[in-house]
């Protein structure tokens, strides 16, 4: 598919950004370094004063938002919709399309939703008071435990206050320092961090392959029988917009005698019949060792689980997951939000917002393709369109901004360096203009960008 005409191919800054009216001087944005260097020149400062060494990766940050290549840290003005209000760093308020919140459903703005958490609120007031292992539960967290069990087809759930504490939570309250963690190399922070605090004994599997997965069970089962191996993954990678084939994963791991955990956080609700994500859209709904997700994608709360077959793992998760035994629960608001949100994922309306969010990312890959760029990964919420050097992903992403199109330009930590990319994130709202529109803008962007100077980059770390 083609896009027709392309009458914006070249941006103009709007009026209401707050950006420099002019346009972008892209030979001078070049010059000025901004488009050079990447956090991971950062991440370990030397020097014995922890309160001075981060000077220089200030001092970076500064130039980039001087240069209005900073894309973080802003501020939504307003619900997460598909037309938001966006402030950044020295920018002013913008009014556009918002393709860098998570909403795949756009349940966030769904009135019963929001109806759900007001009678939790009268109910309940807005806080949980205490950790789950004390008297933080509600009826209404002890609800979504029965409700995830009965999506899921597991009869075991352990909430977490967030997604990143079900994952950091899980792997550390079940592995040991003599156990082994196999995990996919593009597997989220929050699991590679859990991981790296469990055990030194992880290995990293290249991205999806299940026989790089056996050759290194094989491996480790060679020389040690008696430690546990978990094997991590992700139903649909959240950079990557792919899923790994989890019969075969699930396999390989009885075979060996490993466990598979695997984090549903981007597709559960938002892909698969009724809303069971990858997992079911795979046939494996009850057959995956340990599934953990957060709520913060498609349930329009903040919060995450782990779901598994055995009262013994979840009595192991409840009093050895720091994140779950040490924070305080869910709260009432956030579980009947959630809650609300399975209904809707799991009706009819859920199907025809599943529908609507896939037609969405379809149209804009196959309007993206037509015009040359690349789009990675499946049809799913998540639409990464690749870049690669970090320089193009931060014009493209200044551009884009300044026509009102927010997407979130993704660089180290985020994903290797080298590996930049837009990412997308669709809404069930999003409609077919919006899509056209920032497709045209999309493919305006990044040919621009591809055709700016290249920075001088800096190899080295800051002294
Ligand atoms: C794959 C994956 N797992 C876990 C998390 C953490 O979830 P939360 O942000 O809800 O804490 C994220 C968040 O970005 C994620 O993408």
């Amino acid at each position: 598919m083609r896009i027709e005409t392309l009458p914006e191919l070249i941006p103009a800054a709007p009026r209401d950004t707050g950006l420099d009216a002019a346009p972008p001087d892209l030979p001078a944005l070049a010059a000025s370094g901004a488009l050079g260097g990447s956090v991971a020149l950062y991440r370990q400062p030397r020097g014995p004063d922890l309160l001075r060494r981060s000077g220089a990766l200030e001092e970076w940050c500064q130039l980039r938002m001087r240069h209005g290549v900073w894309p973080y840290a802003r501020k939504l003005d307003g619900p997460p919709a598909a037309m938001a209000t966006v402030e950044g760093d020295g920018l002013l308020p913008s009014r556009g399309i918002n393709f860098a919140s998570q909403d795949y459903l756009s349940l966030a703005s769904h009135p019963a939703v929001q109806e759900a958490a007001m009678r939790a609120l009268a109910e309940c007031g807005p806080h949980s008071a205490g950790s789950a292992i004390l008297l933080g539960n509600s009826r209404h967290t002890c609800a979504l435990e029965r409700a995830l069990g009965e999506l899921l087809h597991c009869e075991h759930t352990v909430l977490f206050p967030t997604g990143w504490g079900a994952a950091f939570g899980a792997i550390t309250a079940l592995v040991h320092s003599a156990d082994h963690v196999l995990i996919d190399s593009l597997a989220h922070a929050s699991l590679r961090q859990g991981a790296a605090a469990a055990t030194r004994n992880v290995a990293a599997f290249r991205h999806l392959d299940c026989d790089h997965v056996r050759e290194l069970l094989a491996g480790i089962r060679a020389i040690d029988t008696g430690g546990a191996i978990l094997v991590v993954t992700e139903g649909l990678f959240s950079m990557d917009a792919d899923s790994p084939d989890l019969p075969l994963m699930q396999y390989l791991c009885r075979e060996y005698g490993a466990t598979l955990l695997v984090d549903v956080a981007h597709d559960l609700g938002a892909m698969g019949p009724g809303g069971g994500g990858i997992i079911a859209a795979q046939g494996m709904l009850g057959k995956i060792d340990l599934v953990m997700g957060a709520f913060s994608k498609t349930f329009a709360s903040n919060g995450g689980f782990v779901a598994c077959a055995q009262q013994s793992v979840r009595r192991q998760l409840q009093l050895f997951a720091g994140t779950h035994m040490f924070s305080n629960a869910l709260s009432p608001v956030q579980a009947a939000t959630v809650l609300e949100c399975l209904r809707i994922a799991g009706s009819l309306e859920g199907d025809g917002l599943r529908a609507a969010v896939l037609r969405n990312a379809v149209e804009l890959r196959a309007l993206l393709a037509g015009e040359g760029l690349k789009c990675i990964g499946d049809p799913s919420p998540i639409v990464p369109v690749w870049t690669g050097l970090e320089s193009a992903t931060r014009i493209a992403g200044m551009l884009l901004a300044r026509e009102q199109v927010f997407v979130n330009p993704m660089e180290c930590p985020g994903v290797p360096l080298g590996a930049a990319r837009l990412r997308l994130q669709l809404m069930a709202q999003h409609t077919p203009g919006q899509i056209r529109r920032a497709a045209r803008l999309l493919v305006s962007a990044v040919q621009r960008a591809n055709m700016a100077p290249r920075p001088v980059l800096r190899q080295t770390a800051p002294a």
